[in-house]
C-alpha cells in the first residue's frame, strides 16, 4: 500500500473534496487526485493557498477544480447543507471526501488547555467532519463506491502528555469513523482513517520546531495510501486505519 501506484486517470470522471487543500497534505493529495483525473473541490480557509493549488492543476492540463472558501471553525451545519445542495447541482455525485484539515493549538499541560482553544480544535478536527460527512451522505450515495477518508495521527490511538485537545480529537475521529463504517457496512460507502506519520509540513514544524525537516518525508512521499484508499482496490475496506509511512 505505501508504494500503491494507481493506474493513470483512475479518478477519471470522479468528484473528490478535499479540506485543508491549500497546503502541507491536502496540498499534494489534492494536485495527484487531480493528476489522476479527478475534479477535486478545493476547500480551505485561506484563499490564495486555494487559488495556487487550482492554478498548479489547471497549469497542469487538470480538470478544472472548485474552491470552497470556508473557515471550518465558524462553519454551521447550514453551511455543510448548502455546500451539499450546490454539490450535487453542480456534479450530480461526489465519489470521494479526505477529511484533512486540522489545528494543532498549542502543546500544552492538561490543566492549563485553555476553553477557546480546545473549543476551537474540537471544532475543526471533530464536529466539521462529523456534520459535514453527515451532509453529503446523500449526495455520496449518488456516486458508485463512495470513499471518505478521516485524518488521524498516532495520538489518536495512544495518548500522549501535552498533546491534549488535538489528541482528544484525533480519538474522536478514529470512533466516529468506526461508529459510521459499521453502520454503512452493508452499502456502497466506504470510511477509513490515515495516520499520515511524522511528515515534512508547516503543522509538524509547529510541534516539533527543533526538528530538522530534511529528516521527515515529504507530503508527495506519502501519497501510496491516498491513492489506494480513494482507489477501487480498496472497495472492501472500510473501518480502518492505515498509516501512511511503514512502521520503522
Ligand atoms: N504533518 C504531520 O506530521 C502529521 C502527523 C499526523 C497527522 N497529521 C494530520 O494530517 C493532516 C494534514 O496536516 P498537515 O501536516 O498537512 O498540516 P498543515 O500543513 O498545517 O495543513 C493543514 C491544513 O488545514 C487547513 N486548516 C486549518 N484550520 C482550518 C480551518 N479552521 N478551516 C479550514 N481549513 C483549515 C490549513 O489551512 P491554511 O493553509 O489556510 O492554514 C491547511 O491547509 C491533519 O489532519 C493533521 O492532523 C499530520
Amino acid at each position: 500500500m505505501h508504494d500503491y501506484s494507481p493506474t493513470p486517470d483512475y479518478l477519471k470522471n470522479r468528484v473528490i473534496l478535499v479540506t485543508g487543500a491549500g497546503d502541507g497534505i491536502g496540498r499534494q493529495a489534492a494536485l495527484e487526485y487531480a493528476a489522476y483525473g479527478a475534479t477535486v473541490i478545493l476547500l480551505g480557509r485561506t484563499v490564495k493557498k486555494l487559488e495556487a493549488v487550482y492554478d498548479e492543476i489547471v497549469a497542469a492540463n487538470g480538470p478544472e477544480p472548485a474552491i470552497v472558501p470556508m473557515d471550518l471553525k465558524g462553519a454551521t451545519v447550514k453551511h455543510y447543507q448548502d455546500m451539499a445542495v450546490t454539490i450535487e447541482q453542480q456534479f450530480g455525485a461526489l465519489h470521494g471526501i479526505l477529511h484533512n484539515a486540522s489545528l494543532l493549538g498549542h502543546l500544552s499541560p492538561f490543566k492549563e488547555i485553555q476553553e477557546n482553544e480546545y473549543n476551537d480544535i474540537m471544532r475543526v478536527n471533530v464536529h466539521a467532519d462529523f456534520f459535514m460527512t453527515q451532509a453529503l451522505l446523500p449526495v455520496l450515495l449518488k456516486a458508485d463506491n463512495a470513499s471518505v477518508i478521516f485524518t488521524s495521527s498516532g495520538v489518536g490511538s495512544k495518548g500522549r502528555a501535552f498533546w491534549g485537545s488535538y489528541a482528544i480529537s484525533k480519538f474522536a475521529t478514529e470512533g466516529m469513523m468506526q461508529v459510521i463504517a459499521d453502520e454503512y457496512d452493508n452499502s456502497t460507502l466506504r470510511f477509513n482513517c490515515i495516520n499520515p506519520g511524522k511528515t515534512r509540513t508547516a503543522m509538524r514544524a509547529s510541534a516539533y520546531p527543533a526538528e530538522d525537516p530534511l529528516t521527515l518525508r515529504t507530503p508527495e512521499e506519502i501519497m501510496g495510501v491516498y491513492h489506494y484508499l480513494m482507489s477501487d482496490d480498496s472497495v472492501n475496506v472500510t473501518g480502518q486505519t492505515l498509516k501512511a509511512q511503514p512502521d520503522k
